[in-house]
């Protein structure tokens, strides 16, 4: 475990970047350090691997103080990632990855071929091995920091906003790399960001700095979410606090529905069993969703599927949550959601009605809960 342990620090021209900070880091977890620009995040990542010494305080790794270690040695113990991912330039991708084994003692050979696993780990291509930094895109050249980062395998990661500088899409495909990673090599993670999204996605702990280096909140994302410690952090989580909690609560116990399921090919017995709905769900031969349709509309055997109703963006019930489960019952025009197996294929439908009292039922459990820790 990272302890921080009431860390100040001030620089020589006295601006005070963190103030009395204590935090218990988990191992093998995700922990961000989030807020907004200026409020000491930088600083505190710094302190830790000691490109930045405390002025008072400690910071304990796995009981002892980081200043009794040789700087070396913890250094190693710790990848370092940084925004634009800070590669050697006039180095290749491979030997930017393999530059610490080498470092390190590891033959070329070993450190290229540990380097070129690397890249496959961090879903990079292994024909830009040879490439130079400058050849690569923001999002690739940010995967070649991570996999550098982790070539010496060290127990520790510690990133600084290592997404901010690239395109929305490529900042999530880099998130769920992360988190596959890190269900992978269970790594100790100390994340910083001044994406409240990001570090709700991210971090098994949320720590919400505010400036001047001062723990606002340091709590799970969903508690963030339901029991903002203050205005500022209420503030900083923005808009949609309540939807966006939702991401947490699982989609599997919501009752679904089947009758209102036909198949295209389904006989005229079948659909007037089901017509009691006010619309079916046709799905194709393979039980895959087509559309919705009123049943008096359908004629045995002659569905036409360029009449059917969009049914919206499907969840899969367990995986999904109840955010995802809700969208897809807001966008459906019918006001069903559709729920589909790994496959696709569908395995019933759920009203916004159900989807509500499935919400309502999570907060009353919520609410008991907070009440059974006291
Ligand atoms: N080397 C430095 N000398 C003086 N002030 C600094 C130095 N580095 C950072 N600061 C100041 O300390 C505060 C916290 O900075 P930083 O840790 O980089 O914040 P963040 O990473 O959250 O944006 C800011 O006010 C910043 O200007
Ligand atoms: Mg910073």
């Amino acid at each position: 475990m990272i302890r921080i342990d009431s860390v100040s620090k001030r620089y020589p021209d006295g601006t005070v970047a963190v103030d009395r900070l204590s935090l218990d880091i988990p191992d093998r977890a995700i922990t961000v350090l989030v807020g907004p620009s200026g409020c000491g995040k930088t600083t505190t990542l710094r302190m830790i691997n000691r490109m930045v010494e405390p002025s008072e305080g400690r910071i304990l790794l796995d009981g002892e103080d980081v200043r009794e270690r040789p700087v070396n040695s913890l250094r190693r113990s710790m990848g370092y990632v940084i925004q634009n991912a800070g590669l050697f330039q006039h180095r290749t991708i491979i030997d930017n990855i393999a530059t610490v084994p080498r470092l390190l003692g590891t033959s070329k050979r070993v450190a290229r071929e540990q380097a070129a696993e690397l890249m496959e780990r961090v879903g990079l291509d292994t024909a830009l091995a040879r490439r130079y930094p400058y050849q690569l895109s923001g999002g690739q050249q940010q995967r070649v920091g991570v996999a550098r980062a982790l070539a010496a395998d060290p127990p520790v990661l510690l990133m600084d906003e290592p997404f901010s500088a690239v395109d929305p899409v490529v900042r999530k495909g880099l998130q769920d790399e992360l988190l596959r990673i890190q269900d992978e090599l269970g790594k100790t993670i100390v994340f910083v960001t001044h994406d409240i999204d990001e570090a709700v996605k991210l971090g098994t702990m949320v720590a919400v700095l505010r400036t001047g280096g001062h723990l606002a909140q340091f709590a799970p994302p969903a508690e963030l979410l339901s029991d903002p410690a203050d205005p500022f952090v209420e503030d900083f989580l923005g808009a949609d606090r309540g939807i966006r909690r939702l991401s947490f609560f699982a989609s599997g116990e919501l009752a679904l529905e089947t009758a209102p399921v036909v198949p295209i090919d389904a006989d005229a017995e079948r659909i007037s069993g089901a017509a009691t709905a006010p619309y079916l769900l046709v799905t194709d031969t393979d039980g895959a969703p087509l559309g919705w349709a009123e049943p008096e509309r359908i004629v045995a055997g002659s569905i036409d599927k360029d009449q059917l109703l969009s049914f919206g963006r499907p969840f899969r019930p367990g995986t999904d949550s109840l955010r995802t489960a809700l969208d897809g019952a807001v966008l459906s025009p019918t006001g069903w959601a559709v729920a589909v197996d790994g496959d696709g294929r569908a395995l019933g439908v759920v009203s916004q009605q159900a989807v509500g009292e499935a919400i309502r039922a999570a907060h009353d459990e919520h609410r008991t809960d907070a009440k059974a820790a006291g």
